[in-house]
């Protein structure tokens, strides 16, 4: 099967590769290679690789710098997925299209299903709703939304809090985190491995397939899915997670204390949505992946940053 990764050096992109199901033709991109805001570079890469699979991974994900460069991000978020569809359509191929819990307005206060109705609350959430919309009009297309994306490289809320925890407990400060928005992190090796089943890659989804006499390339199920860890967490307890476990793994000598601040407290240009937890019970069993507790999740992504070595803080 013939993969075209974009946003090869992003956190997910990283994971995707470092994760490679055997049997996969990858053609792993970065910016260098296929500018994501540049439909006509889309549909020629799709021309020239007539990939089974585009996996768009890449996106313009600074939430708050989008809400001053809204044609920019709607370029890269909402124009690259609509041109890998149109040119997809013509070629055969599928594509999944990464997206977000931003999509969401936060107010439900319950976990979203995949067919609730999009509410973005921002610029970056309104891209993502957009390229959402164009991706699906191909019919072989797939969209999977996650949510608080982290893993041992890239620039994360798990890596800045080591940082700044390390920086605060050697001043004896504390460290304010917002405590009034709830959501669920998700690690990139969690994530990767769901996205690689979602297009019946690996060697699970692909014996699935074949035991259900269905092309291996041609996964069946729901169109909209939902990944992240299992859980839910305030921003606050994330960052005393990261601490205390981030000792334990021998990344910090001591963590700092942590202060639970509002939203009100800590004004950002994006307004983010207050309760984005995403309901993804039907698309573990439809991808047959059993979830990780996001604990769990961060203490196996503190053993790789410790085994990526020297201490990131
Ligand atoms: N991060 C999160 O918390 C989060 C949460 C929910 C959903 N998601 C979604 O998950 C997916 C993966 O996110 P991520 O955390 O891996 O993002 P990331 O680390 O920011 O990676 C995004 C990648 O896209 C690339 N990119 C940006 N503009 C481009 C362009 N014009 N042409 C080509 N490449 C371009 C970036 O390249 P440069 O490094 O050169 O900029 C980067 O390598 C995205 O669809 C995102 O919307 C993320």
């Amino acid at each position: 099967m013939k993969v075209l990764l974009t946003g090869r050096e992003g956190q997910l992109g990283t994971a995707l590769q470092t994760s490679l199901p055997e049997g996969i033709t990858l053609i792993a991109t970065g910016r260098s290679e296929l500018d994501l805001a540049d439909p006509a570079a889309c549909r020629r890469a799709v021309g020239d690789h007539r990939p089974d699979w585009v996996l768009n991974a890449g996106a313009y994900t600074a939430v708050d710098r989008a809400e001053s460069e809204a044609d920019r991000a709607m370029a890269i978020n909402g124009g690259a997925p609509q041109a890998f569809a149109e040119a997809l359509a013509e070629t055969g191929g599928r594509l999944l299209q990464v997206s977000t819990d931003f999509v969401f307005n936060g107010a439900q206060g319950s976990p979203y299903r995949p067919d609730h109705p999009l509410q973005p609350l921002g610029v970056y959430g309104a891209t993502k709703a957009a390229g959402e919309t164009a991706a699906l009009a191909l019919p072989g297309a797939r969209v999977l939304r996650t949510s608080w994306v982290y893993g041992p490289v890239g620039k994360n809320f798990c890596l800045t809090m080591l940082r700044l925890h390390a920086a605060k407990a050697a001043a004896g400060d504390p460290l304010g985190v917002v405590a009034d928005q709830v959501g669920c992190p998700t690690a990139t090796h969690t994530l990767a491995a769901a996205c690689w089943r979602a297009i019946g890659a690996d060697s699970a989804g692909a014996a699935a397939n074949i035991a259900a006499g269905n092309d291996p390339a041609a996964t069946e199920g729901p169109r909209i899915l939902h990944w992240s860890d299992a859980g839910a967490a305030s921003w606050y307890d994330f960052a005393v997670a990261i601490g205390e476990l981030g000792v334990e793994a021998g990344l910090l000598e001591r963590a700092a204390v942590v202060r639970p601040l509002t939203t009100a407290d800590y004004p950002t240009p994006a307004q983010r949505p207050s309760y984005s937890l995403l309901d993804c019970t039907a698309s573990r069993i439809a991808l047959g992946l059993e979830p990780l507790h996001w604990r769990e999740g961060l203490v196996q992504v503190l053993q790789r940053v410790a085994a990526q070595g020297p201490n990131p803080a």
